[in-house]
């Protein structure tokens, strides 16, 4: 098969479009063959600086496609079933192997576009806001990077749960403006303005109940500092990559909490295959939307990962096979 693959840690152009053996259909696993890649913020950073668990490597969390191979224990899934996994490596490419308690089929009337979008990207949101954030109605929800794919999926479900407020922070006005038809209600350019500030303002001094942190850094230390009292922080990524230490001091005084939330640790939970179960379907009837930015072909995988590198991206950036 064809894949996007890379050898060794770098700048997107470390990207190769090659030849590479075809995937082998674990006994309790599934073979797709992938219609779309859905490109995590995850995907950036492994190329960037994560370990190479093959080689050469084939990055890459989401892939949606239809199933080719069942493995001789599976029950759950069949050839011909369209389904959107995921999985620790191997989305970028024409085909790929998967556990199938880690594959949701596709129901009818989802594209596999939309469909690849969604088990991480929502069921990290899920989590950060519910599961570990404790977000109740009439509470403020602020979303850092909110025009990333994970901050897109927490403005809706924020909205959806009836926070009061749904604040969320950008590096430009106009990534801003393309949040508001998600129920963002008050944007923050961080470019322009100090968020702390700003969140204090808009809530008149109160701060903000639960925060999905995905850049970390000092952006977390804004995090801590703009929650309200007994506010609650979900730190679930590194986008910044910035190592700035944050002061947990700053958590007493408010009886404040931050929380660390890594989906992953919990997807073969009951708890989280119906959580995204659930997820699908609401995206499937229109309740939640899918905003896919651009898509490029798999063979230019290494543009598509320097467009997002750019900054230009709200939502998602697929990869085509
Ligand atoms: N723990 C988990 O279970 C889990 C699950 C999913 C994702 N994550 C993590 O969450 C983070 C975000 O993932 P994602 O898929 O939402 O990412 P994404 O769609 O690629 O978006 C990342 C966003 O971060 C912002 N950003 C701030 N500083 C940045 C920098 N120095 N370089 C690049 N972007 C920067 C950018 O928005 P602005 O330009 O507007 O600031 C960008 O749009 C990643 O670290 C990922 O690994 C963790």
């Amino acid at each position: 098969m064809k894949a996007a693959v890379y050898y060794e840690n770098g700048p997107p152009d470390v990207l190769k479009y090659e030849d590479v053996p075809d995937p082998q259909c674990h006994p309790k696993g599934i073979v797709i063959r992938v219609e779309a890649v859905a490109i995590e913020g995850g995907d950036t950073l492994n190329r960037f600086g994560g370990p190479l668990m093959t080689h050469p490597h084939v990055v890459g969390y989401q892939a949606a496609g239809e199933v080719i191979e069942v493995g001789s224990e599976v029950t759950n899934h069949k050839v011909g079933d369209k389904v959107c996994t995921t999985g620790g490596w191997g989305s970028h490419a024409e085909l790929r192997a998967v556990s199938a308690k880690t594959a949701w089929k596709v129901p009818n009337g989802l594209s596999t576009k939309e469909a690849a979008v969604i088990p991480v990207t929502f069921g990290t949101a899920d989590d950060c806001l519910f599961e570990f954030g404790r977000l109740k109605a009439g509470e403020v929800a602020l979303i850092q990077a909110g025009a990333s794919g994970v901050g897109v999926a927490a403005i809706q479900l924020a909205a959806k749960a009836g926070a009061s407020m749904v604040i969320a922070t950008a590096s430009s006005d106009e990534r801003l403006e393309k949040l508001k038809a998600l129920g963002m209600t008050h944007g923050i350019n961080y470019k322009t303005h100090d968020v702390v500030e700003e969140v204090m303002r808009i809530t008149n001094k109160k701060g903000a109940d639960v925060v999905v942190d995905s850049v970390g850094g000092a952006t977390l230390q804004g995090s801590i500092l703009s929650l309200a009292y007994r506010g609650r922080v979900s730190s679930v990524g590194q986008a910044g990559r910035d190592r700035q230490k944050m002061d947990l001091s700053t958590l007493m005084g408010g009886n404040r909490t931050i929380s660390g939330v890594f989906l992953g640790a919990e997807i073969n939970t009951d708890r989280v295959q119906k959580s995204i179960t659930s997820l699908i379907d609401r995206v499937a009837k229109g309740e939640l939307k899918v905003l896919i930015d651009r898509e490029f072909p798999l063979s230019e995988a290494a543009a598509a990962h320097a467009y997002i590198e750019s900054r230009a991206a709200v939502g998602r950036v697929l990869l085509i096979p």
